[in-house]
């Protein structure tokens, strides 16, 4: 009888551990499906292997002829004693209802399994899009990003789609040519209906963040800047996304967004682990330096005290406090600072036909209006004449002296004067630099023309200035050759890079130490690096303050259906089981 009743059960076992082990199979089929592993052979081997050990493990049970569960068999008949057809028949219906429940319960996870990843794998996922018009004072750049509709708030999720940089100038070039900003956006609107899918359109905010260069119109003029934002912002409602604002930016809000894109980029603050866990990475952050147009930011991290409450900037970002020091020198991005040392050898050679500039090149020479190319912009009122023509020409002949053009570009910096305990220039605290840091925009230009024309590889200050010294021996044709870059641009390198070297180690004091902590990118993780990203991540809020706890690897709403199907499926079995229970308690009480 026993033999019978050991023969059942096994058989039983044995067809829950096939079912069971098939159901093992897919999980790790369907899972390692979802992670697009290419070796699908390695696994298909793999479930032939489980197969054929369930095949031996029976068959070896087989050989012996033991039955492996004593222990049961013990308590079974410790239980019925009196008789043995009962027992039997009670382990059959015990045996019956387990494989049952068993079965019920493993073909409805097999079938969700198969179900749920056939579906993802045949509709791409559902991205969500934003766009970032970056409106400079030289030219704007439009960033269309994306991330997975269901996770937004971890590091690294959102990343940039396309982009597409606006003919023409800045938005604020266009003051007093009504419509003219407007229309300069076009191009790269109806570039963003196309790049972002139809039916996302209505979903898809849209923020136009202006920078330096309207700060300096609204100085000049309040009334045409806002001109400028009213009417960008017109053009931006016409088109189809969810318009949410066209604002000047702060300085202080452009250098913080800045650097919160490059420590969002290198997932600073948190990273999804492989347990499906966000982890703190346990990185220090780093920090930003910007260069734009018409203004430059340096933002860190720091412990000391910011002793100027402009300077200080608190941010909480996934439940841990930033301090940061954060700071932008309108005048100081490279197409004003170009305009001041002009203005400047204006005024200290007087104004008369022909100027001679130290940090052109040899032989190059340019004419300029002493209006709209010198005088004509709020960075250069210091340096204005009492009386002069703003129509007047004048040719500016280049002598390409290093050290000439280093001694007037120092001059642009005031490095007096300071009412905290210690600053970078011109009055304004600053605490030491710490820490890495990324320099972008401007920055990363400046330094890979350096690098392509030089070979040079910018590891201190002597080896900088090295760099800077043959730059500023080279002639114009020698530079446009060795970069195949525009005269256009080459003719500022020597004055530019000068200007980047007073700036980085005579103002922020970067130092043998700290200056080769500098790198120079202008992506990171495939996006353009810049206040852009993290200006939409702020504004969207999809970085909380608070911690990111557990997150679910399954979208919620296929999260909570799982869950809702598995309950159902244990009260289902747990309720059979229950109910032949209460049969047999009843046939026991009969007997
Ligand atoms: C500002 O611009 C408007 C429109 O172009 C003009 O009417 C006004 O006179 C300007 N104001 C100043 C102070 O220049
Ligand atoms: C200016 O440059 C042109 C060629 O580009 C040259 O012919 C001319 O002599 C230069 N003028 C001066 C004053 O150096
Ligand atoms: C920096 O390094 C240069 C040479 O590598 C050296 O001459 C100079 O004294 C150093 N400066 C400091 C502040 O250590
Ligand atoms: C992301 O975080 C914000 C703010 O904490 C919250 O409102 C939102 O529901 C979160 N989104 C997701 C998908 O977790």
């Amino acid at each position: 009888m026993f033999s019978l009743l050991c023969n059942i059960w096994l058989n039983c076992m044995l067809l829950t551990l096939s079912f069971f082990s098939l159901f093992v199979c897919l999980v790790v089929y369907f899972l390692l499906l979802r992670t697009d592993l290419e070796n699908k052979t390695l696994l298909l081997q793999g479930l032939f292997l489980i197969i054929k050990n369930v095949q031996e493990f029976k068959s070896r049970i087989r050989e012996r002829g033991i039955c492996p569960l004593r222990w049961y068999r013990r308590t079974l008949s410790a239980m019925h004693t009196a008789a043995e057809p009962a027992s039997s028949s009670m382990a059959l219906r015990y045996c019956q209802v387990i494989f049952a429940a068993v079965l019920l319960l493993l073909a409805f996870v097999g079938i969700l399994l198969v179900v749920l990843p056939a579906k993802e794998i045949e509709m791409p996922p559902e991205d969500m899009y934003g766009i970032v018009l970056d409106a400079g004072s030289s030219h704007t750049s439009m960033y269309i990003y994306k991330w997975p509709a269901d996770k937004q708030n971890g590091t690294g999720i959102v990343s940039q789609h396309s982009e597409c940089h606006a003919k023409g100038g800045g938005i604020s070039s266009y003051a007093g040519f009504p419509g003219g900003a407007a229309r300069s956006l076009e191009p790269c609107l109806d570039q963003a209906v196309k790049d972002v899918p139809k039916f996302r359109h209505h979903q898809t905010p849209v923020y136009l963040g202006a920078t330096a260069g309207m700060r300096l119109l609204n100085i000049v003029n309040a009334t045409e800047s806002q001109q400028v934002l009213k009417e960008v912002a017109n053009k931006l409602r016409s088109y189809p996304f969810k318009f949410k604002e066209a604002v000047i930016l702060s300085g202080q809000e452009e250098g913080a967004y800045g650097w919160v894109t490059v420590n969002y980029l290198l997932e600073n603050f948190v990273k999804y682990g492989f347990v499906g866990r966000w982890l703190n990475p346990g990185r220090e952050t780093i920090g930003a330096l910007d260069l734009g147009g018409a203004s430059t930011q340096i933002t860190f991290e720091t412990s000391e005290e910011v002793e100027e409450k402009h300077n200080a900037k608190e941010l909480k970002l996934y439940g841990k406090t930033f301090r940061l020091y954060t700071q932008s020198f309108l005048c100081y991005g490279q197409d004003q600072f170009l305009r001041k040392l002009l203005a400047h050898l204006i005024k200290t050679q007087g104004v008369k036909a022909n100027v001679s500039h130290p940090c052109y090149p040899q032989q190059f020479n340019m004419s300029i209006k002493l209006g709209e190319d010198v005088f004509d912009s709020p960075c250069t009122k210091s340096y204005r004449p009492a009386k002069f023509n703003p129509q007047m020409s004048v040719l500016v002949v280049g002598t390409g002296e290093y050290q000439n053009c280093l001694k007037n570009v120092v001059e642009m910096f005031s490095f007096k004067d300071c009412n905290y305990s210690r600053c970078s220039f011109d009055g304004v605290f600053q605490p030491p630099v710490k820490g890495s840091f990324m320099a972008f925009s401007a920055f990363y230009f400046t330094h890979s023309y350096i690098n392509s024309l030089t070979n040079i590889a910018i590891t201190s200050p002597s080896r900088l200035k090295d760099a800077i010294r043959l730059v500023c021996n080279m002639t114009i044709s020698e530079m446009t050759e060795k970069t195949k870059q525009p005269g256009k641009y080459m003719k500022n390198v020597c004055a530019v890079s000068n200007f980047v070297q007073v700036l980085l180690t005579k103002g922020y004091r970067f130092d043998n130490d700290s200056l080769p902590s500098i790198s120079f990118e202008r992506t990171a993780g495939g996006a353009s690096v810049g206040w852009a990203l993290g200006y939409m991540l702020n504004l969207s809020n999809m970085i909380p303050a608070e911690r990111l706890e557990l997150m679910k690897a399954l979208p919620p709403r296929l999260w909570a259906g799982i869950l809702f199907l598995f309950i159902v499926v244990l009260l289902i079995a747990l309720g059979y089981l229950l109910l032949t229970y209460k049969k047999q308690k009843a046939r026991e009480g009969v007997m």
